[in-house]
């Protein structure tokens, strides 16, 4: 199989005012297309940083980090934000839905970016459908139009899984999907997540601390100390 996203050497640090906070002490990971990943490690680990390292959010202190063999971590800023937003779908452990726009809005945003104007106008019908079909899929038809001060925490969360797959993303980044879902939601996002993992070879690196959710992943890599451990492999 491929390797389709890779760290090698990855290392970072995060300063704080004199101090320095050493987080990544070199990781070392291969993920093969299609392939579905569970991060799992303690809190303050380094698996929000190590997610957002790969996702093109930040950028390592050392090491490198290749989609298809190419380094992309130092590619000039334009193509980062391409990537972010054609191949990378990211699910934010904090939601990070915006405050003015409504459920379904938020999902149409990865289009509402991509887009110039006028495309985006000729074609809104179309995007809005299809973020009202994402929503209804994640259970929320009926809080289409909802602002996400008018959601529950589990019902952003949901709205935050529809927006990370509108844009049709090869690499899914999952930050917690499932943490403030009760067991049954969770389970049925996963099983979503799953099948479009399965259906169109989405692949997915998914921090969780739900160990169920991790036993059901293709492969489990655990963050300590700054590195990547094999932890177990689920599903073989
Ligand atoms: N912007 C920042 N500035 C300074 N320190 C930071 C920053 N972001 C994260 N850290 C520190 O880096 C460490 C790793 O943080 P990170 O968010 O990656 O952990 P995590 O494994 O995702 O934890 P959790 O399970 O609680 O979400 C933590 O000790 C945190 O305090
Ligand atoms: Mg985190």
């Amino acid at each position: 199989m491929a390797i389709q996203l890779a760290a090698s050497g990855v290392e970072k640090a995060y300063r704080k005012g004199r101090n320095e906070v050493p987080v990544l002490h070199g990781v070392d990971l291969q993920v093969e297309r299609g392939e579905f990943v569970a991060v799992v490690g303690q809190s303050g680990s380094g698996k929000s940083t190590l997610l957002h390292l790969l996702g093109l959010l930040d950028t390592p202190d050392t090491g490198i980090v290749q989609l298809e063999g190419e380094r992309i971590d130092n590619l000039p800023e334009r193509r980062r934000d391409n990537l972010r937003n054609r191949t990378f779908g990211f699910i934010f452990q904090f939601y990070h839905l915006l405050p003015e726009l409504s459920a379904v809005e938020n999902v149409m945003l990865p289009h509402m970016i991509r887009l110039k104007a006028f495309t985006y106008l000729k074609q809104r019908k179309a995007i809005r459908a299809r973020a009202t079909e994402l929503l209804e899929r994640v259970g929320l038809g009926h809080r289409l139009t909802h602002k996400p001060n008018e959601l529950s925490g589990g019902e952003m969360q949901r709205a935050a899984i529809a927006r990370a797959l509108a844009g049709g993303p090869e690499i899914l980044l999952a930050d917690e999907p499932t943490g403030n879902l009760d067991s049954a939601s969770g389970q049925s996002v996963l099983e979503l997540l799953r099948d479009l993992n399965r259906e169109r070879s989405l692949t997915m690196m998914m921090v969780t601390h739900d160990q169920s959710i991790a036993q059901q992943a293709d492969r489990i890599v655990r963050l300590a100390e700054g590195r990547i451990e094999e932890w177990a492999t689920a599903n073989v």
